[in-house]
């Protein structure tokens, strides 16, 4: 295989959005790093079977030997690195496996990719990119009237999850200033979309009104997301790996800040629109508020003004038109929910949401 990018966490929903495009888009072929974890599924990639440009190969990006023999073997021209724990009650309950994977993980092919990066010739080495996938929950909560964060924005993690991601984009900072390794770090909103395993927000509360069991709102719903269709951010990633300087930062948002209550409520609106023949319309009789998530950031909305400039980003769907695709993908994919929600899902919901009722969080050792 030549002219390949090593894609990491290309299993999971925004890295398998990313690979499907990046195939459709881009000349060169993929080499897709997952350990395969519960949120990796290769269901997500099926339609890829056969397809030459595209290899799967399930193993950990800590394991370091696994990935120099990768780098060597394949000499890709970028490394897209989205592999990570990645959602925020899990990081409340067992905050460890995030520092395994998003930290030491992290650490660990980057320490592969500079030892790969330094064995190149030019122009190789020059055009290299180590472009790190982050989130803007690295910045902390905004106020109502505070300005969205920017790239310079002072990092203030507040959940493990963020603090796992900031210490990742902290050392992926420190290989571009001290040995020069061309790295780019994106911090994105939350992504929405199809593949999005169903513990998130957005797919939690499509199936669960599908079967009209109840739709969690944590606190007064308040809260405030910006929303970024998937698409949208994987065109994003491609324009910061063509475009991009090494060394910076790009945020990529999708100018749709929404409180949570009014997501759940246009998903509702959606849904009664689409099933008419619904038992359970007007579905926004399924909305039950519950107990607020520990330490729930209050608002987050990103300035997209840099990606704008100096990638030419913008986002191409609104709110709106992302949801109606996203709900119209799971509507049609019910195979794909069945698979994905069999075994250890029942688990995770019984655990978030068996007594949430009480504000008690249940601790990783209980
Ligand atoms: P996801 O949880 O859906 O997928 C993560 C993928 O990484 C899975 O396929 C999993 O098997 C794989 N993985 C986990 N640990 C691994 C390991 N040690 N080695 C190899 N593979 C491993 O996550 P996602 O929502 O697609 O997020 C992708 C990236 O984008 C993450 O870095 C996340 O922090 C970032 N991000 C996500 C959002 C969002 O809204 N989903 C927003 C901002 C940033
Ligand atoms: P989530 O999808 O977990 O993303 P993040 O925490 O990374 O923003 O949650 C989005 C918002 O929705 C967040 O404010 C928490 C809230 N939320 C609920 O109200 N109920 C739920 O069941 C979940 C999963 C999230």
């Amino acid at each position: 295989m030549h002219n390949s990018i090593l894609v990491t966490g290309g299993a999971g929903f925004i890295g398998s959005n990313f690979v499907l495009q990046w195939l459709g888009q881009e000349t060169s072929d993929v080499v897709n790093l997952d350990r395969l974890t519960y949120a990796g599924n290769l269901g997500n990639l099926a339609s890829l079977q056969g397809n030459p440009r595209h290899r799967f190969v399930a193993g950990d990006i800590g394991d370091r030997a696994l990935v120099a023999e990768l780098l060597q073997k394949h000499r890709p021209s970028a490394i897209v690195h989205f592999a990570a724990e990645s959602h925020v009650d899990r990081s409340i309950v067992g905050p460890e496996e995030f520092v395994r994977t998003n930290v030491n993980g992290t650490f660990a092919l980057l320490d592969e990719a500079r030892h790969y990066w330094l064995s190149l010739g030019n122009p190789e080495k020059q055009l290299f990119r180590f472009l790190h996938i982050s989130t803007d929950e690295v910045y902390g909560s905004l106020r109502p009237a505070d300005a969205p964060f920017s790239e310079a924005s002072r990092y203030a993690p507040n959940s493990p999850y963020a603090a796992s991601k900031a210490a990742s984009d902290h050392m992926v900072r420190a290989y571009f200033h001290t040995y020069g390794l061309p790295t780019i770090t994106t911090n994105c909103s939350n992504n929405y979309g199809p593949h999005q395993f169903p513990e998130k927000l957005i797919p939690l509360m499509i199936l669960n009104a599908l079967k009209g069991d109840p739709l969690p709102v944590y606190g007064n719903g308040e809260n405030v997301r910006d929303w970024l269709y998937v698409a949208d951010h994987c065109r994003g990633i491609r324009l910061a790996l063509s475009r991009g300087k090494a060394g910076e930062t790009y945020n990529f948002g999708g100018r749709s800040e929404r409180r949570n209550i009014d997501v759940v409520l246009t998903l509702c609106a959606v849904l009664d629109e689409l099933i008419p023949e619904s038992k359970y319309i007007p579905h926004r009789q399924l909305i039950q508020f519950v107990a607020d998530r520990p330490g729930h950031d209050w608002r987050y909305a990103v300035d997209i003004s840099k990606s704008n400039r100096e990638l030419g980003f913008s986002p191409e769907e609104t709110f709106e038109s992302g949801l109606g695709k996203t709900v119209d993908w799971y509507l049609k994919n019910s195979a794909w929910v069945e698979t994905v929600t069999s075994g250890s899902y029942r688990e995770w919901i019984d655990l978030q949401y068996g007594d949430r009722k009480s504000s008690e969080v249940k601790r990783e050792r209980a």
